[in-house]
């Protein structure tokens, strides 16, 4: 690959790929609207809001592909999510229609399926129920995927992260953790895959307790190396055992579950 764009480069996930993507493409164009440093050699940095169409459209100009990594990580206001996410990433696949059509890995989250229980196991037919208004951004950046595909065929992945630390951090993340392994792989296999259509997958290392079915998505090749259960004795040791009709055990999104709407006072 040419020239590759990762947008959210200065956060948690976009700082592991700008190190461990270095030299996959010959040149990485890195976005973010916080301070990137200073660009290596074969580094082109972009410093702009992505609810900016216009500086969005330009940045777009001559690259590749996009890992689509910016926005709200969490849950917040509706005012944040709707400039970083919802027009964030409409901006993204607009300027990628506008551009010919860049194939876009797109950051969705455990939290667009929140709402399903634990003991209903999920797959690629299974329907978004999100958990909080970030679920529900990540909801209309699958939608978006879909729309862009069907009318302009611009290819898309969605990837359902689950939990991308370099530890799992509680009893939930043991069946929700994804090694930074294993999502820097899932990332080459994306952009590395003949076609891609717009597909979605879970982003889940090989946990020994499982919601995510990604059987569906067999065809990128994507097989997952790690698993959380080297920290299963360390975390329940350090975790107490919650009822098991806590809200935030009950569903797949956790505490996004429980907790209330996030603008009250
Ligand atoms: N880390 C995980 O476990 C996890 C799980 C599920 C989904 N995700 C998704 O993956 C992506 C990356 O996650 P992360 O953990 O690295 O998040 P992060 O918060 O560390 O990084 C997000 C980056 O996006 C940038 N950003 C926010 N709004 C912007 C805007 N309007 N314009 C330009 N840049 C903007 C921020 O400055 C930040 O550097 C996010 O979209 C997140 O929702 C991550």
């Amino acid at each position: 690959m040419e020239r590759i764009l990762i947008t959210g480069a200065a956060g948690g996930l976009g700082k592991l790929l700008r190190a461990e993507l270095k030299g996959w493409a010959k040149v990485m164009r890195i976005n973010d609207i916080a301070d990137l440093g200073e660009a290596a050699a074969d580094e082109e940095i972009v410093q702009c809001d992505l609810g900016d169409l216009d500086a969005v459209t330009a940045m777009v100009d001559g690259v590749d592909g996009i890992i689509h990594l910016g926005g709200k990580s969490i849950e917040g206001t509706f005012e944040e999510i709707l400039n970083s996410n919802l027009r964030g990433t409409y901006n993204i696949f607009e300027a990628s229609r506008r551009h010919g059509g860049k194939r876009i890995m797109f950051a969705s989250s455990n939290h667009a399926i929140g709402f399903h229980v634990r003991e209903q196991s999920l797959d690629g037919t299974s329907a978004q129920r999100p958990d909080s208004i970030y679920g529900l951004s990540k909801c209309y950046g699958e939608d978006l995927a879909r729309y862009y595909f069907d009318k302009f065929a611009v290819e898309s992945v969605s990837v359902r992260i689950g939990s991308c630390f370099p530890e799992p951090r509680d009893r939930r993340m043991l069946a929700t953790w994804l090694s930074p392994a294993d999502f820097v792989r899932l990332m080459k296999c994306i952009f590395d895959a003949d076609r891609v259509g717009v597909s979605m997958i879970y982003g889940v290392s090989n946990n020994r307790e499982t919601w995510w079915d990604n059987s569906h998505a067999a065809f990128l090749g994507w097989q997952p190396q790690d698993t959380s259960e080297i920290y299963r004795e360390k975390i329940e040791a350090a975790h107490p055992k919650p009822h098991w009709d806590d809200p935030a055990v009950r569903y797949h999104g956790g505490m996004y579950a429980k907790v209330g709407h996030f603008e009250d006072p």
